[in-house]
């Protein structure tokens, strides 16, 4: 319903409105401390700017396929594809050029090679460790983040050996710390199992060692969360058509925080050198609280379905997806993540070049 022009209250003409507006600013609040000062230029925002952003901050996440001068889009995560080993390898060199230090691989396993035992986690030729090997030749430089748990192996999609209804813990941690001495021989920097059974840190820094790898940084995926934000990942490795059932059997409870801390605190006793919270921006409760407690190197990972929300709402038009990109960023240093995983790191490091 419209309100007639005439019946509106107060409805003052133009120059009484100026009047109006003159008299406001006569009146003047008696403020000692205005905090909109040091926001009044560019320049006075930079100073007094309490956390920054930087390619140094970024882990880049690359999903892996078989071919060559293949690249396989994945369907839920525009932008994003699956790269064959020489794509990565110049993905690699692309991410030292735009100065970010490491990446994060991930296969796709062909499905006739997924069986019950994740025998090909083991396999030294598998996708991965030939991507490791092909990377450090080229760019020995990089940083290499290997994944430690078991479903891009499984024909059932979990992350570890499933048996009945159950995932068995300490049978599964044997395979993991065989699976990251497979990674760390063909070159991985960093081992990082995401795999949340109970004691496998302490074991793989155990097995790692035995083996003279005790360079062999572990980052621990101490407090992964049962997510439904991994979704679109688990669309790129594949897991999605073989999953059974779900993982809140060994993922947390993301009613959960308290025991977020004795994860970590656990990971931190077995010889972690770095934690990861994950997903991010729903968990930054956790993130700060991680970092307040524990003071140690500390990564977020900007799951897949933090990346895709951001993607398909900025391709509607409804958000500006640049902004929300560094923005989400931004909130995660903010809350204490001293590095991110995220498939924005590539986007992230071109627009922090255009910026400086
Ligand atoms: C596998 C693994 C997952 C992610 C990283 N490693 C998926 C899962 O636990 O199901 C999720 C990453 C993402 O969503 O971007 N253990």
């Amino acid at each position: 319903m419209v309100w007639p022009l005439s019946q509106r209250p107060n409805r003052a003409s133009a120059p009484e409105q100026d009047a109006q507006a003159e008299a406001a600013v006569t009146k003047k609040l008696d403020l000692a401390t205005r905090l909109r000062r040091n926001r009044k230029a560019d320049w006075t925002r930079r100073l007094v700017r309490e956390n920054t952003l930087s390619a140094d901050d970024l882990i880049w996440p690359v999903f892996l396929c078989e071919g060559e001068n293949t690249r396989e889009p994945v369907a839920s995560m525009p932008d994003v594809d699956r790269l064959s080993i020489d794509e990565a390898t110049r993905a690699a060199v692309e991410a030292v050029e735009l100065g970010i230090p490491a990446l994060a691989l991930f296969p796709f396993t062909e499905p006739g090679l997924r069986n019950a035992q994740a025998s090909e986690a083991l396999n030294p030729k598998n996708l991965v460790c030939r991507a490791c090997r092909a990377i450090k030749r080229e760019v020995p430089t990089l940083g290499l983040i290997t994944d430690v748990a078991l479903d891009p192996y499984t024909s059932h999609g979990h992350d570890g050996i499933f048996r009945g209804e159950r995932i068995l813990n300490d049978e599964t941690v044997f395979v993991l710390v065989e699976q990251a001495l497979n990674q760390a021989l063909a070159g991985a920097d960093i081992i990082a199992p995401s795999d949340m059974m109970d004691g496998r840190v302490g074991a793989i820094r155990a097995g790692l060692d035995a083996e003279n790898f005790e360079e062999v940084q572990i980052l621990s995926y101490a407090a992964k969360y049962a997510s439904a934000f991994y979704g679109p990942f688990r669309d790129a490795v594949g897991t999605n058509a073989t999953l059974i059932g779900d993982k809140r059997t060994y993922q947390m409870d993301p009613a959960n925080s308290n025991e977020a801390l004795r994860e970590v605190a656990l990971d931190i006793a077995e010889g972690a050198d770095i934690v990861m919270v994950k997903p991010g921006l729903p968990y930054l409760d956790i993130l700060f609280r991680v970092k307040e407690r524990f003071g140690i190197p500390t990564f977020a990972y900007q799951v897949s379905g933090e990346y895709a929300m951001i993607m398909a709402t900025a391709e509607r038009g409804f958000i500006d997806g640049d902004k929300a990109m560094l923005e989400s960023l931004i909130s995660l240093k903010r809350a204490g993540a001293d590095a991110i995983l995220t498939y924005f790191a590539a986007r992230t490091a071109k627009r922090l070049k255009e910026m400086a």
